[in-house]
């Protein structure tokens, strides 16, 4: 095990990680959730159910175990009063697409990061309903399934071809009013408008419902673009290491700012094209569509 001033191990994570994926995929599976007895947290679309506290503490008890010296950063048991610091962190949503879990939609995922000094080093994106898995390690590339590579198409992945070209992804989230929720919504009108009328006309819009496997989509290459505000840090860490590992970029979902942090709750990801062509360029097209300021 490592020492707390040693190196840490990312590939002996790694697959630790993918391991208790796998288990914890199978409380999951095996979960019967109903919208009745369903908890809500800040409002009615923000929900919670007894399986994600399940999940979270049998992930936490395993790491904590295995890992004491790192800490552990998980939705269900924030505490606003302790953020995210440099330490080595694990990172976790034990059930990302609750609200698909809980109507049985198959669009869920155990999200597994890990991260030093706030930068995302380690991932694993499980879904037990497809039993697909993302995974990757900072500078060994991302994987789907342990052997196919990302992006799915390789080196014979298309440039990148404006946003008129490409499909994306876009979240409602559970904000449901205010400034947050009028620039998503005046943005999605924008994105999907006629260019005629000024509009990005957007191939068009997809919602999976799951920040972890809206990014593993854009590592994959099968969407182009992801945009949200109001997400946090175990919704996008394990992803965000697949996404640059298949090449992809993060930045900020607010116009302007190149630089995206771990806990902004404003994400915008861009996939993998030949030589990086078009990113940077469909990253400006997509904040010239945006419509105000998000203020997470
Ligand atoms: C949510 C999902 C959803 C995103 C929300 C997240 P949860 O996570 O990732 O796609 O729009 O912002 O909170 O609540 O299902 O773990």
């Amino acid at each position: 095990m490592a020492g707390s001033e040693s190196t840490p191990d990312l590939q002996e994570i790694h697959d630790f990680l993918v391991d208790l994926a796998f288990k914890a995929g199978k409380t999951i599976n095996s979960a019967l959730p109903t919208v009745s007895s369903t908890d809500s947290k800040k409002n009615s679309s923000d929900l919670v159910t007894e399986y994600d506290r399940a999940v979270e503490l049998q992930v936490s008890t395993a790491l904590k175990e295995k890992y004491p010296e790192y800490d552990f950063h998980g939705e269900e048991t924030y505490d606003p009063a302790h953020p995210l610091t440099d330490a080595p962190t694990f990172i976790v949503d034990p059930i990302d697409g609750t609200t698909n879990f809980v109507h049985g939609f198959p669009s869920v995922c155990i999200s597994l990061g890990f991260a030093i000094k706030r930068t995302p080093a380690v991932g694993v994106v499980f879904n037990p309903f497809t039993q697909t898995l993302y995974s990757a390690i900072r500078g060994k590339g991302a994987y789907l399934n342990k052997t196919t590579k990302l992006p799915l198409k390789g080196a014979n992945i298309e440039p990148l071809q404006g946003l008129s070209n490409s499909l994306i992804a876009v979240e409602w989230g559970s904000d449901r009013s205010g400034q947050n929720f009028e620039t998503k919504v005046r943005t999605f009108e924008q994105l999907g408008k006629s260019r005629e009328e000024g509009g990005a006309m957007v191939h068009s819009m997809r919602s999976l419902g799951s920040a972890a496997l809206n990014l593993c989509s854009v590592a994959a290459g099968t969407l182009d673009l992801y945009w949200e505000g109001g997400c946090w840090a175990w919704d996008v860490c394990a992803g965000w290491v697949i996404l640059s590992e298949a090449g992809g970029i993060m930045v900020d979902g607010n116009p302007g700012e190149w630089t995206a942090k771990l806990d902004s709750r404003r994400y915008l990801a861009v996939r993998g094209s030949p030589n990086g062509e078009g990113q940077k360029e469909l990253v400006e097209e997509f904040w010239s569509h945006v419509q105000g300021r998000m203020d997470y």
